[in-house]
Order: C-alpha cells, then sequence, then structure tokens
C-alpha cells in the first residue's frame, strides 16, 4: 500500500475535527481525546439548528470544557476529520475535506448513491475511511462468516439479525448491509444471492449482529455485540491515527486493522 509523508511535526497533538460531537457516539469520541497523547479536539460540528452553537462543546455536553466551540461549519484547523453525523453531512464533510486536502474517518451510516459518490469522489484526491462499523470485532465476524459461507455451501440458508436502539435513522443498519453484500458478492454454487436481513430497533441497544447459517441438521450462529459505544469511539480514533500520511483512496475498516501500529 502507497504512503505519503506525515508532515505533522514531531512532539506536536493532531488537531481532530469532530462532526457530530453532540451525538451518542461524537460526544464519546471527544471524551476520548480529551487525555489522548497523539489526538486532540480541534473544532467541533453539529447540525445549524441549535441554539447553543458558539458555546464550548464541554457545556453543551454539560462536562468540563474542551476549549472548542461548537460550530455548524469550521474554519479552524485540522490535520483529520471524524464524522458520526447524518448521511448528508458526511457527504458535504468528505467533500470539504477533499478541497482542504485533509483525510476523513466516516462512521455515518445510511448514505444515499449521490452520497456515496460524493464520498467516492472526495476519495480521489484524499485518504477515507469508511467505516459502517468501527468496531474490530465486526471485521473479523465479516472473515468468519465468508468462511463459513465458503465452507457450508449452498445447503445451508443464510440470513441475517440485526439489533439497534429505537430511532435509529436507518434500517437496515449499514454493517448488516455491508455483511450482506459480502456474502453475496462470492455465493456457493448456484443458489440465489440475495440474503434477508432482519432490523429489530428497541431500547438503548448500541448494535448487534448475527448471521444464522441453517442447514440439514444444524444450525451455526456467528454473532457479535457491541456492549457500549465506547467502542466505535475507540475504533474512529483509531482510525483517524492509521490514515495520517496515507494516500488518496477509500479504505475499510479491515485495512486499518490490518496495520499493527494504532490501537
Ligand atoms: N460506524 C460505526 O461503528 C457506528 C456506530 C454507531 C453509530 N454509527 C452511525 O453514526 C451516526 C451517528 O450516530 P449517533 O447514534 O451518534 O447519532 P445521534 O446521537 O443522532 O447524533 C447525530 C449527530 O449528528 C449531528 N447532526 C445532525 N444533523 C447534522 C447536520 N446537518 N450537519 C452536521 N451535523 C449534524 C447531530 O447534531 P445535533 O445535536 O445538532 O442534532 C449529532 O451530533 C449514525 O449514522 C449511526 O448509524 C456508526
Amino acid at each position: 500500500m502507497q504512503t505519503t509523508t506525515n508532515t505533522t511535526r514531531p512532539g506536536t497533538r493532531l488537531r481532530v475535527a469532530l462532526s457530530g460531537a453532540t451525538g451518542r457516539v461524537g460526544r464519546r469520541v471527544a471524551a476520548l481525546l480529551r487525555d489522548d497523547p497523539e489526538l486532540v479536539l480541534a473544532a467541533a460540528l453539529a447540525s445549524p439548528e441549535r441554539p447553543d452553537l458558539g458555546a464550548d462543546l464541554g457545556a453543551v455536553l454539560g462536562t468540563a470544557p474542551f476549549g472548542v466551540p461548537l460550530e455548524s461549519s469550521t474554519e479552524r484547523a485540522f490535520d483529520v476529520l471524524i464524522d458520526l453525523s447524518v448521511p448528508s453531512a458526511s457527504a458535504e464533510q468528505a467533500l470539504r475535506c477533499a478541497e482542504l486536502g485533509r483525510p476523513i474517518v466516516i462512521g455515518t451510516t445510511g448514505q444515499s448513491r449521490e452520497e456515496l459518490e460524493s464520498i467516492e469522489e472526495a476519495a480521489r484526491t484524499i485518504a477515507v475511511v469508511l467505516a459502517p462499523n468501527l468496531s474490530p470485532g465486526v471485521a473479523v465476524l465479516r472473515e468468519l462468516a465468508a468462511i463459513a459461507r465458503r465452507r457450508l455451501g449452498a445447503d445451508f440458508d443464510v440470513e441475517i439479525l440485526e439489533y439497534h436502539r429505537r430511532g435509529k435513522r436507518d434500517a437496515p443498519s449499514g454493517t448488516a448491509l455491508a455483511l450482506a453484500r459480502a456474502l453475496e458478492a462470492d455465493p456457493p454454487g448456484d443458489q440465489p444471492p440475495s440474503i434477508p436481513i432482519h432490523s429489530v430497533r428497541a431500547g438503548d441497544i448500541a448494535g448487534e449482529h448475527a448471521l444464522l447459517f441453517a442447514g440439514p441438521g444444524e444450525t451455526l450462529l456467528l454473532r457479535h455485540r457491541a456492549l457500549d459505544r465506547d467502542l466505535f469511539a475507540r475504533g474512529a480514533r483509531r482510525a483517524a491515527r492509521w490514515l495520517i500520511g496515507r494516500a488518496p483512496g477509500l479504505y475499510t475498516m479491515s485495512d486499518v486493522l490490518a496495520s499493527p501500529d494504532a490501537r
């Protein structure tokens, strides 16, 4: 994999702009960056509708000050952007980062075809991690599912079950769609490639994905559960560190995890 030179001066922390800083996951990223030795929060973004724009992010979240105001767009300097917002904003941020020549981690899910095209366009100029799931465990689940599908073959039906909090905007989840597409791209025998996805929206479930393989006389269930949202925040931080100095292109969380350097 080609890399470019990291232009950040040694001893300085990399400046992170955070889009979706008031959200469930975004606020966990902000909390994680507070004591990070390598990264520092440099800009915090939310929707233009918020009445508290201009206030310190800490005041907005009810925590100690961050020294960073909440904004709907920013002129503040940053080295990498982490986006955990809404699909339209993720596409806009990708194009803005391309203009500025800064890499972006996109954890936001549910983009339309057009929004994904904008992200792909940005990835021709800058490095982009597009990660519908930022957890290491889900990346491994995907690999295990491919092995199961190949070994069990066309005698086994495959169905995906996914559970998320009440009110999650997109269904099926971006992770479930990515899992289904990966398996559909490599069908065993002449089995019809479409894999059913069952979505449950209830309570405050951070995220659960399961793949059911059901064949003659046996079932196999591969299941991943996110126990809290810090998991995603850690994944976003890891991807942001990994992106610095990367060549332009569209990367996945598997690319990030393949490098042992960033935790
Ligand atoms: N990749 C992963 O592993 C992973 C894990 C969990 C969630 N997600 C995805 O991450 C996204 C955020 O999830 P969440 O649960 O944190 O959602 P959330 O609690 O609803 O937070 C959404 C955030 O986006 C901001 N926002 C809304 N409209 C905006 C706009 N037009 N411009 C800029 N910011 C805007 C919100 O700001 P306001 O306060 O102004 O509304 C808020 O900060 C979703 O797409 C979700 O599916 C991904």
